[in-house]
């Protein structure tokens, strides 16, 4: 049997922890991680270095701008950058983060998002974090998550990442509507395939989240192994 490269898709809704649990999965095993989110962000960096004006910017602009992004390997990790320069602290920043559903609305940025993932897949076996990534990107994914946690808890957390230090009630309930308007916005590519194993990660530690995939992981993989195994025994003839 051809070998094929395993594709670990995580998705779910904004702030639930994607990105940094597929970040550490990926590590556990040995696979590189490829943050969807980030390339969707990278263009639209790009294309607010162009213009801040978003009411003008049309669909040919932001892809136009998006051909400044490349995905580059980076450690256990691909990273985008724009015309060659690091942006990670950029793609992070509320500017963008306010722009990026507009953008991801986009059929041609959805279309080159999904050109960039496909391509890293193609040569490494992957942990991809994002929306869509179990459904329209790679629907025969070997393992898909989807990862939800209570609208709150995923402020709270967005905003310990961001301050670095415990946020007070005021400041986790004005997050928690900036996360909710964005889950509308993102509402119809956020979608949960109907093979994916949901997590609720509102009580659970990163560490029991990111163990839960690893051991769903090897589960799946040794299953795959011995399939294929049995396959090969039962040979030609
Ligand atoms: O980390 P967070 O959940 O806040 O967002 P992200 O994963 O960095 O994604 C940023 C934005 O990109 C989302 O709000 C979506 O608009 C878009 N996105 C998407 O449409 N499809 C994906 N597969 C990934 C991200």
């Amino acid at each position: 049997m051809a070998h094929r490269h395993v594709v670990v898709a995580i998705d779910g809704p904004a702030a639930s922890g994607k990105s940094s649990t597929a970040q550490w999965v990926a590590q556990r095993i040995g696979f590189r991680h490829v943050d969807s989110g980030a390339l969707y962000r990278a263009a639209t960096a790009a294309q607010l270095r162009r213009s801040t004006n978003e009411s003008n910017w049309t669909e040919e602009q932001v892809c136009e701008a998006a051909r400044h992004v490349k995905l580059l390997p980076r450690g256990t990790s691909f990273s985008p950058l724009i015309d060659g320069e690091n942006v990670d602290d950029e793609l992070r920043g509320l500017e963008v983060t306010r722009h990026v559903s507009r953008v991801a609305a986009m059929e041609c940025v959805r279309a080159w998002v999904n050109d960039r993932v496909r391509e890293a897949a193609r040569d490494n076996d992957i942990v991809v974090d994002g929306r869509d990534m179990g459904t329209a990107v790679f629907p025969d994914a070997t393992v898909k998550v989807f990862l939800v946690a209570d609208p709150w808890e995923r402020a709270r957390r967005r905003l310990v990442q961001q301050l670095g230090r415990s946020p007070v009630d005021e400041e986790i309930a004005e997050e928690t509507g900036r996360l909710v308007q964005r889950d509308a916005r993102d509402a119809t590519q956020t979608v949960q395939a109907k093979d994916a194993i949901l997590i609720d990660t509102t009580f659970l530690t990163q560490e029991e989240q990111v163990e839960r995939i690893v051991a769903l992981v090897r589960a799946v993989t040794q299953r795959e192994d011995t399939t294929s195994a049995v396959d090969d025994d039962s040979g030609p003839g």
